[in-house]
């Protein structure tokens, strides 16, 4: 008699690389999705939504994302050094959804979905005016592992609509922006418009609920 076996595991090196991508992406939700616009080589605005994407640290403000280095983005990015992450809300999910269709180079999508775009401050890159948070980003250093690109990007200038900040506390009102998610790898998003609270407890107070260090 056989045991049920509780789990499947994989070594990866010993995957196609559509499984590896499968087994990932259905288990790392919600994904944050980054509108990324570059300037292509005409100086006409490129615009394509990426999941592979997220907050790295603070100190200076870095982020990272990952476009496959055969996407106009990755070329554009690594010639011009600089972007913009343009955050999505539900309201743009079709918009996006546009941009991820394979246009021809130096063809900008904007065109096709109706946004419009704002100069940026401290870098060429324009950035969407219809986006509620733009991250304007210099790159740092592109780290290849095999045909995986990582991005990594300085934070060098940040946009929000005023109606998402609280300025005295510089709250960004995070439910009201209804910015999207991928989960999974398919076609599906989800909406971020609930939310609960888990507080931060300290060490101290770990022990004196937990009845330890009591003598
Ligand atoms: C929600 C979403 C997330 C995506 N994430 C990625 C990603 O992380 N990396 C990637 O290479 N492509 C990703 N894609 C596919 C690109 O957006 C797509 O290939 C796009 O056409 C690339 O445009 P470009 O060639 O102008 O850069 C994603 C597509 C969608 C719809």
């Amino acid at each position: 008699l056989r045991l049920k076996l509780e789990r499947v595991d994989f070594n990866f090196a010993d995957l196609p690389t559509k499984d590896r991508y499968k087994l990932l992406v259905g288990a790392i939700v919600p994904r944050p999705i980054a509108w990324v616009s570059t300037l292509n080589e005409n100086a006409s605005v490129n615009l394509a939504p990426f999941s592979a994407f997220n907050y790295m640290g603070d100190d200076p403000g870095v982020i990272a994302f990952s476009p496959h280095p055969s996407k106009h983005t990755f070329q554009n990015v690594e010639r011009e050094g600089e972007f913009v992450v343009n955050l999505v809300t539900h309201a743009l999910s079709e918009a996006m959804n546009v941009t991820a269709i394979d246009f021809p180079a130096g063809v900008s999508e904007l065109e096709h979905i109706g946004v419009t775009t704002a100069p940026s401050i401290q870098i060429r890159t324009p950035r969407v005016n219809e986006s509620p948070v733009n991250l304007e980003c210099r790159v740092h250093t592109i780290v290849p592992i095999g045909n995986t690109r990582v991005v990594v990007a300085q934070v060098l200038h940040y946009h929000i609509k005023d109606e998402f900040l609280n300025r005295e506390k510089m709250y960004v009102n995070t439910l009201e922006l209804d910015l999207i998610g991928r989960f999974g790898g398919t076609s599906q998003y989800v909406t971020m418009r609930e939310s609960f609270s888990v507080p931060r407890v300290t060490y101290q107070q770990w022990l004196e609920r937990s009845g330890e260090g009591k003598t």
